[in-house]
């Protein structure tokens, strides 16, 4: 079986100003330089620091940036609207399907796929967040609503495109700022990500399956990483809140790959 390598993705979300953005990027690089993290870490800043994030860390090994969503349209008539274009000189990853903007700008599962796409053809790795609502889940819709959001994406896309794809399971309820925010159960967690692998499986054949890394999402801090991935099928995790604090972000890399390396 291949051994997928370890994943972390900071969201910095808009909780930094321009500034602070190129501070926590100049600490990451200072905290890292002469150190060896045997996983990969990606911060994605808000559009507007994405170049003078992307420049500081360049070089740094094992760090890269991504954007936290992008359009699923190539160009045209959108205020607002940043393209996969317009971002790929800076990021070599992009979140897209975050709960947040599935929420804020009425996003669709189809939406969300056409981003994805468009990011896969530029070279840019996806990763795509799922995840159920505290409505859903206490209604017994989690399996029903995590197999619509995955099946939407994986039905236009290629079985090749899984070594760059990545899935993030959130569960909306485990967002730090959703109050009141409740640590899921990693066993339940990891239990829903299984079911992302076999309807990979079911697409692309469980050999490919292989391939896909999947990630745990909400209110992931330093304290709490080690229980989520020392659950099997778990690669990484995207970080929120705590991936604002270099230190802490670090320390959760240090222990996804302490945690895989055992
Ligand atoms: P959190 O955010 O770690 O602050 O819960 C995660 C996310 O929304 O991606």
């Amino acid at each position: 079986m291949m051994e997928r390598e370890g994943l972390v993705v900071g969201n910095w979300k808009m909780e930094l100003s321009h500034k602070g953005e190129c501070e926590v990027a100049r600490s990451l690089k200072r905290l890292l330089a002469g150190r060896k993290v045997g996983v990969e870490i990606v911060v994605c800043p808000s559009y507007p620091s994405l170049p003078a994030v992307s420049e500081l860390l360049a070089g740094v090994a094992r760090v890269s940036v991504g954007a936290q969503d992008v359009s699923p349209e190539e160009s045209g008539a959108y205020t607002g609207a940043v393209s996969v274009g317009q971002i790929a000189p800076f990021a070599k990853w992009c979140i897209v399907g975050h709960s947040e903007v599935r929420a804020r700008a009425g996003v669709t599962d189809e939406q969300v796929q056409a981003a994805a796409s468009l990011l896969l053809a530029r070279g840019i790795s996806p990763v795509v967040c799922v995840g159920e609502s505290r409505e859903e889940r206490a209604s017994d819709r989690t399996v029903a609503r995590i197999e619509e959001q995955v099946t939407v994406l994986l039905n236009k896309l290629t079985r090749t495109s899984l070594t760059r794809l990545v899935i993030a399971y959130e569960p909306i309820w485990a967002i730090s700022t959703q109050s009141p925010s409740v640590l899921p159960d990693p066993a339940e967690a990891a239990g829903i990500m299984l079911l992302v692998r076999k309807l990979a499986a079911a697409r692309f054949g469980s050999e490919a399956a292989q391939r896909l890394r999947i990630l745990y999402g909400g209110s992931v801090t330093a304290d709490n990483v080690p229980a989520f991935v020392a659950e099997p099928g778990v690669d990484g995790v995207l970080v929120g809140g705590a991936s604002v604090r270099p230190r802490e972000l670090l320390q959760i890399a240090q222990t996804v790959a302490d945690v895989r390396a055992t």
